[in-house]
């Protein structure tokens, strides 16, 4: 929670003014934050969940265990549908924890979030 908190002061959202983080942990307790990045295209914005999970891949791991995002609401931020398929594809069930600066507001199982995904059983 707290590395989200961090990857989220980091955010670039001059556009939206909606700023997130996000920190995912690999099997091995290694914590990688991200925060959102926008771009004046709009549609090449990136999430804080995605940031997380591709610098984490990037460095080099492959197992996961659950994954945090942080915004400044009360009510829980969840992934969109972008992200929720790439956590899909690395991450599996995962839980996802949502929370604002000060408290959980929902955690719930990626499958849940996810339901009937596209993936590589289907191929
Ligand atoms: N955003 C995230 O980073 N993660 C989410 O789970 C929801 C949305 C970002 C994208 C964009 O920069 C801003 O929040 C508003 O949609």
């Amino acid at each position: 929670m707290a590395a989200a908190r961090e990857a989220r002061e980091h955010a670039i959202a001059p556009y939206s003014g909606f700023r997130v983080g996000a920190a995912i942990e690999t099997a091995d307790g290694t914590i990688v934050g991200g925060c959102n990045i926008e771009n004046s295209t709009y549609g090449l914005t990136m999430c804080a969940e995605r940031v997380a999970l591709l610098k984490a891949l990037s460095d080099g791991h492959r197992a996961f265990v659950r994954i945090v995002v942080v915004a400044e609401t009360a009510a829980p931020t969840p992934p969109c549908g972008p992200c929720r398929q790439l956590l899909w594809e690395y991450c599996g069930d995962i839980p996802v924890v949502m929370a604002n600066l000060n408290a959980i507001t929902a955690t719930l199982p990626l499958a849940e979030l996810f339901p009937l995904p596209f993936d590589r059983r289907l191929l």
